[in-house]
């Protein structure tokens, strides 16, 4: 079995008890959703169950969820087929098929890393598309997310990848202050592919 192939098989026996009515979208989407267009073609990749990809879809993006799961991806692809939604779910593996240049204007990423994908990522977005990044830190107070730290950000990593981007919305906390507030062991993004004068 190669890696990706043990990849899958734990993604999968995770999903088998997952209920695509239970997947919420990230909070970067909900609560930035004024910055996001009214139409046009939206990403959500890595999407496991879809929380982000039905989301998108309900507000009337054409929306492409991929996954390396084909068990989450049948479900999504149930549900959205069910409600009739403008959403379409693939199983893809993102590093070896990655997004082409410039081909959405929303790509939204939540609990996912992969470092060697980042160049690929904002190459897809087309002009005043929007990178929409939600995903764990290192510095955390909880024990929410990855135990490997090669998964997580280190401080300000996720703001060095949007470099070139117009950055809209950066939060990331880290352990400062009382930690039981705020936004904790998360970093946000949302960034434009806009010209910088
Ligand atoms: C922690 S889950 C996050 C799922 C969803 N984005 C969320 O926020 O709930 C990580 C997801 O990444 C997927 N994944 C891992 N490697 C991938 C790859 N190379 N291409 C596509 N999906 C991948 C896994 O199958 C899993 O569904």
């Amino acid at each position: 079995m190669s890696d990706a192939d043990d990849l899958q098989a734990k993604w999968d026996a995770r999903y088998a008890e997952g209920r695509v009515e239970d997947s919420a979208p990230c909070g970067v989407l909900v609560e930035y959703a004024h910055l996001l267009p009214r139409a046009g073609r939206a990403l959500d990749l890595a999407c496991g169950l879809g929380g982000n990809a039905l989301w998108l879809a309900r507000r009337g993006l054409d929306t492409t969820a991929w996954d390396l799961s084909p068990v989450a991806i049948g479900k999504l692809a149930g549900c959205a087929q069910l409600q009739a939604l403008p959403l379409t779910a693939e199983v893809r593996d993102a590093l070896k098929q990655p997004p082409s240049a410039r081909s959405f204007d929303v790509i939204v990423v939540s609990r996912f890393l992969d470092r060697a994908l980042m160049p690929a990522l904002i190459a897809a977005l087309r002009d005043g598309g929007l990178l929409c990044y939600q995903t764990f830190t290192r510095e955390t107070p909880n024990a929410n997310g990855p135990a490997c730290a090669a998964f997580r950000l280190a401080p300000n990593e996720l703001l060095r990848f949007a470099d070139g981007l117009r950055i809209l919305v950066y939060r990331e906390e880290g352990l400062v202050g009382d930690t039981t507030q705020g936004l904790r062991g998360e970093a946000w993004l949302v960034a434009q592919r806009a010209t910088l004068t």
